[in-house]
């Protein structure tokens, strides 16, 4: 079974979502760089072993990248889920999980990269909004891109409840990459993630399947 780390921040809810979709994987540990996020109490009440790693206590960014480094390869994952894991990587740290490392970001990337992305897109108008799952490179929120899933923009939204719905599939498409992962079904040309060979990645909206 493949090994997994998952690292966190806050609340858990992406990785109450892994965990609850009986995936064929080993959680390996899980590890915020916050010792509050209510995510290493929810790991802790499933028997995880949950950790954290304080980047406040890490004058440089490097010496906190180092610290997280070392404890993760202390459970030789296979993979490194980033979970809500708000804390920016360095070059260092990315290239040493280069290809086992993956993000989710709450929008159809490359539009809206960094955070606030409810509010931009509210502000932008756009009509359509979504969740990225992709593989994290040295360029902030932008590496090839495993799945998507667009929810629409209504009327009435405001940012709690566009970022609502979107969590939603947020949910429901990072189980969904994790399983082609570690099924090794992905595979990469350049940019372009082609599932067990055939190419077409993988958009989905809410009423399509993904393959
Ligand atoms: C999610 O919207 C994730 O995409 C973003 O931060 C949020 C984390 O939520 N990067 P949770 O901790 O998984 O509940």
């Amino acid at each position: 079974m493949k090994r997994i780390v998952i690292l966190i921040s806050g609340r858990g809810s992406n990785m109450a979502a892994i965990l609850d979709s009986n995936l064929p994987i080993e959680i390996a540990a899980v590890i915020s760089n916050r010792g509050d996020s209510a995510g290493l109490e929810i790991a802790r009440s499933r028997k995880l072993p949950a950790f954290s790693i304080e980047h406040k206590d890490y004058a440089l960014r490097e010496d906190f990248d180092s610290a997280l480094a070392m404890k993760i390869d202390e459970f030789s994952p296979d993979f490194v889920i980033l979970a809500g894991f708000m804390r920016i990587l360095g070059i260092d740290f990315v290239k040493r999980y280069s290809g086992r490392l993956v993000n989710i970001h709450p929008s159809l990337l490359p539009s809206f990269p960094g955070t606030k992305t409810h509010r931009k897109a509210l502000e932008e108008g756009v009509k359509i909004h979504g969740c990225t799952v992709h593989f994290v490179t040295e360029k902030l929120d932008h590496g090839a891109i495993i799945i998507q899933a667009a929810v629409p923009v209504l009327e009435d939204d405001d940012e709690e409840s566009l970022a609502a719905r979107v969590l939603e599939q947020e949910h429901r498409i990072y189980p969904q990459a994790i399983r082609w992962l570690v099924e090794g079904r992905i595979n990469r040309e350049g940019n372009r993630v082609l599932l067990g060979g055939k190419s077409g990645g993988a958009l989905v909206s809410p009423e399509i399947e993904p393959r």
